[in-house]
């Protein structure tokens, strides 16, 4: 039998090793630094530069080895396009002196969070990167507030989508018809636009008292989750504080909440 430390040294010792004039664009998870996989903490290990997020917690960038300049890069969500051409320039300039730069992103570096431009401006600048999976909010968030993502006889599909441009007449997706497709919707960055969302949703054909939940702060010390329904959701993200990380989740998949915490709160009172 291995022990923990047995296993994690075993495993170490297998990740790749971080050559000088290479990024590594890595996803960080929601904000628990238990959620990071092996290959981004060898990042962490290894980078001489870190430019990180917003959302990148400080208990993952304690992670980075002494002496590693941290750059904070990237605001929480909406990043101008100007904003975005300097954060690649800077990771290319940085690769270009020879460094190990590590590009640290909240959640999947993939989902909404524009590592696809990067990973782009990387290859056409000739610049070697490899992509590290995250865990993203959307998923490891659910699984913290207890609300499962898939749930057989309730749902067969699950909508990611993003609140960011709900208002906008060219970029706005068409809520109505993801409305009418009767699968749960795990919004990212939609805590301003709920009112508009919910609104064209319940037009869309969803009812009033669609189990809603809104997830703050997932996987944190001060995660916090309120339970409501579409009719109400809008009404619970306003009274919330809007510097916290919230995701919007929308359908029945969040009653399960209740069932598991009712089942489990017989064995642990305290968790009522
Ligand atoms: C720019 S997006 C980045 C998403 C990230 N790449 C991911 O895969 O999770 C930022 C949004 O993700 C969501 N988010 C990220 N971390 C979160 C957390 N710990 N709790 C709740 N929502 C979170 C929020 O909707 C936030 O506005």
């Amino acid at each position: 039998m291995m022990t923990v430390e047995d296993a994690l040294t075993r495993l170490m010792g297998e990740v790749p090793v971080f050559a000088g004039g290479h990024v590594w664009l890595a996803g960080a998870g929601p904000g628990d630094a238990g959620h990071l996989t092996l290959h981004a903490i060898a990042g962490l290990a290894q980078a001489e530069v870190v430019l990180h997020d917003a959302l990148v917690s400080d208990s993952v960038l304690a992670l980075a080895k002494p002496g590693t300049e941290l750059i904070h890069a990237g605001k929480r969500c909406g990043r101008p396009s100007s904003e975005q051409t300097s954060i690649s320039n800077e990771l290319i300039a940085q690769a270009r002196a020879g460094r190990r730069v590590l590009r640290l992103k909240g959640g999947d570096p993939f989902v909404f969070g524009r590592g696809g431009e990067e990973i782009l401006a990387l290859a056409e600048a000739g610049i070697p990167f490899r992509v590290i999976p995250g865990m993203t909010a959307g998923v490891a968030g659910l699984a913290a507030a207890l609300i499962p993502a898939t749930m057989r006889g309730i749902n067969q599909a699950v909508i990611f989508a993003t609140g960011h441009g709900a208002e906008s007449q060219h970029a706005s997706l068409n809520w109505e018809a993801m409305a009418s497709l009767g699968q749960p919707i795990v919004l990212y960055m939609g805590a301003r636009r709920i009112g508009t969302i919910a609104r064209r949703l319940m037009a869309g054909g969803m009812a009033s008292g669609l189990p809603a939940a809104l997830i703050l702060n997932a996987t944190t010390p001060e995660q916090h989750v309120t339970v409501t329904d579409l009719g109400h959701i809008a009404e619970v993200v306003g009274t919330a504080d809007e510097e916290s990380p919230a995701l919007i989740v929308i359908g029945g998949i969040v009653a399960m909440r209740r069932r598991i915490y009712d089942l489990i709160a017989q064995l642990q009172p305290e968790l009522r």
